[in-house]
């Protein structure tokens, strides 16, 4: 296609944050080789659905949206189905959904603008294959977000925790190379953003050569105009001393790490293959702790593994409690074709009824905590980030501190992308409301 011709495009992201950043890949790419992003299927020449495998829920939720593109799309719009769902079911797709011509693996999106041209000329095509040197470097990612950037610095997974289709849908673990993450960095400051999430499958897992996390953390963080820095997701077994010391040491890495445990209990951590005990677990957040004042923990939890008693279930509940997490995401256990932990005997399987009933005593628990610490913190002064309007549409702002508590400011959409000193006036248990007490625009800090 020539430039003078544009064509629009409509992505469509379910998932995690790497996905998020991976459909900031393809609308790039797709950029530069003339379309224009649009925010309705309806209007588009091509609609992206760029997808998420890891439970059976997300895959239905997409196959369901597929079916409503369907009746939604332009007659003769172009769709693709792209992601961990097309890596995993491939050929599959192409014949449960006939109005769908591209399926693309999640190394495959260089390929993108050619594979639509072929399905312009009525071909089907299925591009799933693993490339363990492809981190899109040349790509101009086309951001979603304006205030903070999402930096994938690692792609794939190595470890092969039992419950997990990730290690299939995304292959092997491959990091970028710290200057190139470093210059990617530069430029999103460059363009006024002040904030970084770097993104991993297990982020803190990161090497280049003879440089670690550690190493990439202090270079990031060091980058003039950065001034906040985050990551996700890491593993527990990854936060050598090393990390730790970087993250306390470096000031613009945030006080919050997400910490999946996925359980409190030793025997399921043990059939889940996630490579430490309870106590392990609980040492690195007593480590983590230690080092850094203030650090909030959120974290990840499956209910209903196969094998899973109520005296594991209680466990977990315990290390709820002990541990404080500002935040938890549950998930009951769902079962992924091809991962070990479909292979496990069919007596250990846990109830849906058993698993649901978990699953609200620990979102329980969860939120209880986590109100009554909230409640603690009324009167506080935090530095936030105005990070977006809020979805609520009455003048309201989301900010972030820090440590990752959500905030609500009145405000307009000019403020987005400042700082502020605020008071935390009220909390509906998960989320705060707060009033400015100082604003500032986003200067570079000094040095
Ligand atoms: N079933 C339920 N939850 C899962 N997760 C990953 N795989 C599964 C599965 N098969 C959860 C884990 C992970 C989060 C991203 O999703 O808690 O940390
Ligand atoms: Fe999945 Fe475990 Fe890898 Fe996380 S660390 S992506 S849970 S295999």
């Amino acid at each position: 296609m020539t430039c003078e011709q544009r064509s629009t495009v409509y992505v469509e992201t379910y998932g995690c944050q790497m996905n998020v950043s991976d459909s900031e890949l393809m609308l790039g790419k797709l950029a530069a080789h003339g379309y224009d992003a649009v925010d309705r299927p309806d209007a588009a020449d091509v609609i992206l659905v760029n997808t998420c495998a890891i439970r059976d829920h997300a895959e239905q939720r997409v196959l369901g949206r597929l079916g409503e593109l369907r009746r939604d799309m332009k007659p003769g719009a172009i769709v693709g189905v792209t992601g961990c769902m097309a890596q995993r079911l491939g050929p599959q797709l192409l014949k449960r959904a006939k109005h769908v011509s591209v399926v693309l693996g999640p190394d495959g999106y260089r390929a993108l603008p050619e594979l639509i041209e072929r399905a312009r000329q009525g071909e089907r095509t299925i591009a799933t294959t693993f490339d363990l040197e492809e981190h899109y470097e040349d790509f101009q990612p086309r951001r979603f977000d304006k205030v903070k950037a999402w930096i994938p610095v690692q792609r794939g997974c190595d470890y092969r925790c039992t419950y997990c289709i990730v290690p299939t849908t995304r292959g092997a673990e491959r990091s970028r190379k710290l200057a190139d993450v470093v210059r990617e960095v530069e430029s999103v400051v460059a363009d006024g953003m002040t904030e970084v999430v770097l993104l991993g499958q297990t982020v803190n897992s990161y090497h280049d050569g003879e440089y670690d996390f550690a190493d990439l953390l202090r270079a990031v963080g060091h980058v003039p105009g950065v001034r906040r820095v985050r990551f996700t997701s890491p593993h527990p077994n990854d936060f050598s001393d090393r990390v730790i010391e970087a993250m306390a040491t470096v000031d613009t890495v945030c006080e919050h790490v997400h910490l999946p445990m996925q359980s409190g209990s030793t025997r399921v951590l043990k059939r889940m293959l996630r490579r430490y005990t309870r106590e392990g677990y609980l040492e690195c957040v007593a480590k983590l702790r230690a080092a850094i004042p203030g650090l909030s923990v959120t974290t990840d939890v499956i209910v209903g593994f196969p094998g899973e008693t109520d005296d594991d279930f209680e466990e977990t509940l315990a290390v709820v409690r002990e541990v404080g997490f500002a935040e938890g995401f549950t998930f009951k256990f769902s079962p992924r074709d091809g991962t070990p932990a479909t292979r496990m005997p069919a007596e250990l399987t846990v109830p849906d009824e058993v698993a649901s009933d978990r699953l609200a005593r620990l979102v329980e628990t969860i939120r209880g905590i986590a109100r009554a610490s909230n409640l603690q913190q009324l009167g506080r002064r935090y530095e936030v980030l105005i990070e977006r309007e809020a979805r609520r549409g009455d003048a309201l702002l989301m900010s972030r501190t820090r440590d990752f508590k959500t905030v609500l400011v009145p405000g307009d959409a000019s403020m987005l992308g400042n700082y502020a000193t605020v008071e935390l006036t009220g909390t509906t248990g998960s989320t705060f409301t707060g009033q400015i007490v100082r604003e500032r625009q986003p200067l570079p800090m000094a040095g």
